[in-house]
């Protein structure tokens, strides 16, 4: 593994897929490892990207809209929070990143992949997480899972065939990206993903050497 500043981590996932249960715990395991961590998540992450995603959850909008917004708070959250915490040798945990883009706007919303790269390319050429945790199940799990959930948002309203294409198109994204992408099996307890997580994490650790 290259020398490099801090280490850029996200999670992604369907809704229901159950990354959330995970997010503190693996803040503390970084702790642990000796490194400072900053969690954060998307849409979000700052001022203007946090009103965004008021917007993007409740407001019903173009498609187009919806995605070029998701990269203006992303872009926003970019300048303000990742690139400075990585550039002092912080470690960040993103709650979601732009694979979530390339998953529900590319795939879900059929916006198809081209436009998202497009978007990706423009805002964040040459970054990306050094690792993706996919938590991947089958639908009648997440679906399960989110019905125990508070008030479903715009995205969790969706039907299931939304859901089916969001799910294919982050299977997609991480056979084509298959280096940073581990795929969680997320139907597992919670104890087995996080020996996996763990371990993965301990990896990372021993091959990073901070500028
Ligand atoms: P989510 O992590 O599910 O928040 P919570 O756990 O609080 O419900 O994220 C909110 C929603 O935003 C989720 O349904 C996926 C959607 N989303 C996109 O459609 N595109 C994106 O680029 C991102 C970052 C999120």
């Amino acid at each position: 593994m290259p020398t490099q500043h801090g280490m850029f981590l996200s999670l992604e996932g369907v809704d229901g897929a159950g990354k959330s249960t995970h997010i503190q715990w693996l803040c503390e395991q970084i702790q642990k490892l000796g490194h400072t961590v900053v969690s954060t998540r998307e849409p979000g992450g700052t001022e203007l990207g946090e009103s965004l995603r008021e917007l993007l959850l409740h407001q019903p909008m173009h498609l187009k809209t919806e995605a070029l917004l998701m990269f203006a708070a992303r872009n926003e959250h970019l300048e303000q929070v990742i690139k400075p915490a990585l550039a002092q040798g912080n470690w960040v945990l993103c709650d979601r990143f732009s694979d979530a883009s390339f998953a529900y706007q590319g795939g879900g919303r059929e916006l198809g992949a081209e436009a998202v790269e497009a978007l990706e390319q423009w805002v964040h050429p040459r970054l990306q997480p050094a690792r993706t945790w996919l938590f991947d199940l089958p639908l009648s799990l997440a679906k399960e899972r989110l019905s125990k959930s508070r008030d479903p948002d715009r995205f969790e309203q969706e039907q299931n065939a939304f859901f089916e294409r969001t799910r294919a198109a982050y299977l997609q994204r991480a056979r084509e990206q298959n280096e940073r992408f581990r795929i969680i099996d997320s139907s597992q307890s919670i104890e087995a993903i996080q020996d996996v997580l763990l371990t993965d994490l301990q990896h990372l650790h021993s091959g990073y050497v901070r500028l």
